[in-house]
């Protein structure tokens, strides 16, 4: 039986954190679905297409990935695609409440998949979308902690400002 996990998020824009998840991720399961679905706390910084455009760039060397998004529920994406299994990572305890409630969230919902956290590298673990585009707009170095791609994108648009 081929093992399926969805990996989930909104990827606003994806960073070295993301691929290293997924790089583990593919230690564990045969396919892994990357797929950007909403987050309706969050305000996107990039559109979906543009947030596809830079997870392909990112990932075009890596095999056995699939990347889309979708406007539903993470749980009923996950049946369509046949997925057994929902992979997060976890950074420092602060990750902890927000993912155990997501967690739980999803299994009250569909007891048959499971969510799977796997531990980010040490070098990721204060990195998120959000304190590098933060960082990116006062003019911070950040290229060591995202696909090139995506420090283009982000050098190329506060150059503009
Ligand atoms: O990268 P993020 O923003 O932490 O990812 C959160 C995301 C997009 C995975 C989550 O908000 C999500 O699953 N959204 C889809 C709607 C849904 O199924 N919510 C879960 C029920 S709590």
């Amino acid at each position: 039986m081929q093992r399926t996990a969805i990996y989930p998020g909104s990827f606003d824009p994806v960073t070295n954190g993301h691929l290293d998840i997924i790089k583990r991720g593919l230690t564990l399961f045969d396919k892994i679905i990357v797929t950007i679905l909403e987050n309706p706390e969050k305000n996107a910084f990039f559109t979906v297409p543009e947030r596809i455009e830079l997870l392909e760039a990112s990932l075009k060397n890596i095999g056995n990935i699939e990347i889309t998004s979708d406007g539903g529920l993470l749980v009923d994406f996950a049946v369509k695609h046949k997925a057994q299994a929902i992979l997060r990572g976890m950074r420092a305890v602060s990750d902890f409440e927000y993912e155990f409630q997501m967690a739980l969230m999803n299994r009250k919902l569909n007891r048959d998949i499971q969510t799977v956290f796997l531990m980010t590298g040490l070098r990721w673990i204060f990195t998120s979308s959000s304190i590098i585009k933060e960082a990116a707009q006062f003019g911070g170095n950040i290229k060591s902690m995202v696909p090139p791609v995506v420090f283009e994108k982000l050098k190329n648009i506060y150059k503009k400002e």
